[in-house]
């Protein structure tokens, strides 16, 4: 911007409306136009659906890059293809950036990253979430290591404000090479359908190094991230739909780790009873059912915000209120793969019960699980390690744990689905449910297997031996008079049980051994 004096008032405050005109129009019309094709907004367009109208507050808009190399000291944009700042979300303050691809493709510079390292500092003293949309192409390849160096002091901030505040992505357009480690390093992340990409090495180098051939899309696109990799948790229709989801995902979260979850008041009555779930659970135990209709069942409004909904369907998170207040569920689903835990529904949930754990969410866990899925793919791939994770999540938390076993808890998967044995704190059962070592056929072939051979009609003695196995074991009651039970409770009255139990659990206070931190099974 030329330098002229200026005398009058008058002359300066144009001069100020003349700077801001020049930092609203980024890269000018024509790139706004090229831009907006296929239906994205600008990064300002995005941060008005973001926040509650009218909240955001600018910070350095006038901020331009230091770099002189290759003739970028006579290209500066004012605030250097990104918007940092803050706003509020349903009246809570947030702090957010917004890369503006039009203005050198949002690419990383040393003064981008100083900018949004500002807010992120700016947001963990002041306990508020941050949120970063991704729309760049990278670190900026005219300022070399420089930029490389603002992505890691990122990269660090992200992981120093891990379970103190909580970080979102969202990619609404390029993100690759090693600018995928921040949004990564981040609590969920968002992707945007058809426009947005992630991926560390790209189709072009790809092919050169192992010759297969694959799209930006298939290799990275929000779909693929959503349900093969688990590296995004929503992929969402377009930018809008992205954005108001964040929202709806703000509703339930705390604003830092020390402050509590937003209630919400409801119409949703407390002791409503719910007569269908009297005959929800099947008679024949291998007949799967859909527990997410029975989440829903239970919840306020049947509102469930369920989070990695492509990924690992054989387990289900999300979060939900019960009488206002935001919990987060964990559940095995009967309907895939017969609700095994496999390694990706191990990492899934563990990841998701650390998060709750760290922001003071509730757990809890409905409990259908017939084992870990058997396999040498498994085994291979490392079920043992995976598995253990899930199992470290549960066992660490300290939130309130409340565990519903509806069915089947065989095995080493009725310890790891938040257990008595794993400090929860209320565990309740259906009369449906089967806690036992494994089922009933698997069980009698083993321990009876000379006397099934040794039968003279070894058909109607294995059937025989499995019935006794059922009758003793297929059935709460066993562990109820343990004590690992602490009820068996009438599935219509599971929304008033979980409640009343959440109430009681209100104050719970428990703690960890003093450590400098854990070693979780990575
Ligand atoms: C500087 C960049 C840029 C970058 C894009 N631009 N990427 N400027 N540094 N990294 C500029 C372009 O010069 C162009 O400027 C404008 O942004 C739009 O780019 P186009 O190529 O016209 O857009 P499009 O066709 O949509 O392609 C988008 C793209 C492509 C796929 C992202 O721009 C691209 O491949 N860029 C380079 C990606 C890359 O290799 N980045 C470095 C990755 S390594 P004009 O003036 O013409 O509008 C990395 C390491 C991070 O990021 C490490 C962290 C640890």
């Amino acid at each position: 911007m030329e330098t002229e004096v200026l005398t009058t008032t008058e002359q300066k405050l144009q001069d100020f409306e003349r700077r801001n005109e020049a930092a609203f129009v980024g890269g000018g019309s024509d790139r706004i136009a090229k831009h907006k094709q296929g239906g994205r907004l600008t990064a300002r367009e995005r941060l008005d659906v973001l926040l509650d109208p009218g909240s955001f507050v600018e910070i350095d808009r006038f901020v331009t890059h230091r770099c002189t190399n290759f003739g970028m000291d006579d290209q500066k944009i004012p605030g250097d293809g990104v918007i940092t700042g803050y706003g509020r979300v349903n009246g809570k303050i947030v702090y957010v950036y917004s890369q503006d691809f039009t203005v050198f493709g949002g690419s990383m510079s040393r003064t981008q990253a100083n900018k949004i390292i500002k807010i992120m500092d700016l947001a963990v003293k002041n306990g508020s979430p941050v949120i970063g949309l991704n729309d760049s192409g990278g670190a900026r390849i005219q300022e070399g290591v420089e930029a490389l160096g603002g992505y890691a002091d990122i990269f660090l901030r992200n992981v120093t404000s891990s379970g103190v505040v909580p970080q979102i992505s969202a990619i609404m357009g390029p993100c690759a090479g090693g600018a995928v480690y921040s949004p990564s390093l981040t609590d969920f992340v968002f992707m945007v359908k058809k426009t947005s990409y992630m991926f560390v090495t790209g189709p072009e180098v790809i092919k050169a190094v192992t010759h297969e051939e694959v799209t930006k899309e298939d290799l990275g696109g929000a779909t693929t991230h959503a349900s093969k990799s688990g590296v995004a948790h929503f992929a969402t229709e377009d930018d809008r739909h992205c954005l108001l989801m964040i929202r709806e995902l703000l509703n339930f979260l705390p604003s830092n780790n020390m402050d509590d979850p937003p209630i919400l008041p409801t119409k949703d009555r407390p002791d409503r009873v719910e007569e269908s779930l009297n005959s929800f659970i099947p008679d024949n135990p291998k007949k799967p059912y859909d527990m997410i209709q029975l989440i829903t069942k239970v919840v306020d409004e049947g509102y469930f915000l369920e989070v990695h909904k492509a990924y690992a369907a054989n387990i289900v998170v999300g979060f939900a209120r019960l009488n206002g207040r935001p919990v987060g569920v964990v559940a095995n689903q009967p309907q895939v793969l017969a609700g095994c835990l496999n390694i990706e529904a191990s990492v899934k949930a563990a990841r998701f019960i650390r998060f709750c754990d760290a922001f003071n969410i509730p757990v809890v866990t409905f409990v259908d699980v017939p084992g870990f899925l058997p396999g040498t793919d498994q085994e291979w791939n490392g079920i043992i390690t995976h598995g253990a994770k899930l199992m470290y999540a549960y066992a660490e938390a300290t939130v309130p744990k409340i565990t519903i076993i509806t069915r089947k808890a065989y095995g080493g998967a009725y310890d790891v689905m938040s257990s008595k044995h794993l400090r929860g704190d209320i565990n309740m059962a259906y009369p449906t449910a089967e806690i036992a070592v494994m089922g009933a056929e698997g069980a009698v072939n083993i321990i009876f297997r000379s006397a099934i051979n040794n039968a003279k009609n070894q058909a109607a003695e294995r059937t025989q031996l499995t019935k006794d196995y059922e009758a003793k074991f297929a059935n709460p009651y066993v562990a109820a008079e343990a004590g690992y039970i602490d009820e068996v409770i009438e599935p219509a009255t599971t929304r008033k049980r979980l409640i009343d139990s959440l109430e009681m659990l209100k104050n719970k206070r428990d703690f960890n051994p003093p450590k400098k931190h854990g070693n979780i099974p990575l």
